[in-house]
């Protein structure tokens, strides 16, 4: 036992009283309150407990509705929960489990079983948190992030991601644009597996080598999780499936690439809050500009220092704002220019990536510069 946080939310105050003793007896730190409302907002102030205990009947927001809020949330979105339901209420405990609960007990409770079932799913927990902090490599996670679609940043992921492995890395790109993630299309893959067979299941008991099998292999050497196949299936993929799958996607490898959506959603903080380099895309474009002006305004709102950010100018058309006025609008130079490339949508249709395609181009030796000082750059601590 280690003194792990437990929140208790029962409106009978019997019960809360109860469950706070007899935990607390076994080393547990418990908070204790009334319904969902009073749940989220402990979470709010004191952060997110270790296990939640929920009863399912509550006034103000009953149990049902705090494991949906509690799951959409990425702070929690892999918080175990346990739902108290009255043994008869099967509805209740189905319910509990596709709103997201780990667990349920039948009603009135056995303390003893309780307590069983709180220690045999920390257990697994602390086991999971120990393989992930174990002394090994653990690859650095680089994100491409763009405001506006279209700008490259796909091209950019795909092209890092070759060219790092061409240099004997290992590396695997996570494809996180649910709706519309193209990535393996950049490696002419058509994969048998996408994120949605590895989130399908219990993903709590996905090992590194069952990880392994969802992956696409390129000739590269890069290994790709690719996108659902069609936009609808993007909600079968949960914020905990895509934290567990940067975490399983780390373990011994050198370089995790995660080519993210424009969309701000919860996947995509998440992904940020693993990240150690952010790599924001942009053209030389107004509407490209402003969004990107917006990213970066966004980035430093949510905790990310500037030492972590690496601006990319991509010119994806040969005119466009000259690099002087990209520079003005942006208040900043770009860390890299990717000059124009006349054949880089030719190359994107072959799904052969540009640093294959034409390996002594200029744009080339841009990406693969690009490549490096991503790689290179130090991880900064959040
Ligand atoms: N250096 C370049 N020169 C010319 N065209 C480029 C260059 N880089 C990318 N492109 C082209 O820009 C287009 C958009 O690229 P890409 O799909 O990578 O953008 P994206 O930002 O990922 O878009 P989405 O938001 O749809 O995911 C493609 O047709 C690609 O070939
Ligand atoms: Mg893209």
């Amino acid at each position: 036992m280690a003194g792990e946080k437990i929140l208790c939310v029962d409106d009978d105050d019997a019960i809360r009283k109860l469950c706070t003793v007899y935990l607390a007896k076994r080393g547990y730190r418990v908070e204790a309150v009334a319904n969902g409302v009073e749940a989220l907002r402990l979470v709010e102030s004191k952060g997110p407990p270790d296990l939640v205990v929920t009863d399912v009947n509550m006034p103000l927001m009953n149990g049902l509705e705090l494991v949906k809020r509690l799951r959409e949330d990425r702070r929690t979105a892999r918080t175990p929960i346990i739902v108290l339901s009255a043994a008869k209420q099967e509805q209740d405990i189905l319910a509990g489990y596709s709103h997201g609960a780990d667990d349920y007990i039948g009603k009135p409770i056995d303390l003893a079983v309780l307590a069983a079932k709180i220690e045999t799913i920390l257990r697994q927990t602390r086991g999971v948190a120990e393989v992930v902090a174990a002394p090994r490599k653990l690859a650095v996670v680089i994100a491409f992030v763009h405001g506006k679609g279209g700008v490259g940043a796909t091209t950019l992921a795909a092209n890092v991601a070759a060219a790092l492995a061409a240099e004997g890395k290992s590396v695997v790109l996570l494809d996180l644009n649910l709706q519309f993630g193209n990535a393996a299309m950049f490696f002419d893959l058509r994969p048998r597996a996408t994120i949605v067979d590895y989130a399908r299941g219990d993903i709590t008991r996905v090992t590194e080598e069952d990880f392994a099998q969802y992956l696409a292999d390129h000739k590269s050497g890069v290994r790709i999780l690719a996108a659902p196949p069609s936009p609808e299936e993007a909600e079968l993929v949960s914020i905990a499936a895509v934290q567990q799958a940067i975490d399983l996607a780390r373990g011994g490898r050198d370089v995790v690439v995660l080519d993210l959506a424009t969309k701000l959603d919860e996947i995509t903080l998440a992904s940020l809050d693993v990240t150690d380099i952010v790599c924001v895309v942009t053209a030389p474009h107004l509407a490209a500009l402003r969004s990107t002006s917006d990213t970066l305004a966004m980035l430093t709102r949510i905790g990310i220092s500037e030492a972590r950010i690496l601006v990319t100018l991509v010119r994806n058309t040969p005119k466009g704002i000259d690099d002087a006025g990209v520079a003005k609008f942006l208040n900043r130079k770009p860390d890299v220019v990717v000059p124009y490339a006349e054949k880089a949508d030719a190359a994107a249709d072959l799904g052969v990536p540009y640093v294959l395609a034409e390996p002594n181009d200029k744009t080339t030796v841009a990406l693969r510069q690009l490549a490096v000082r991503l790689a290179t750059r130090k991880a900064v601590p959040a």
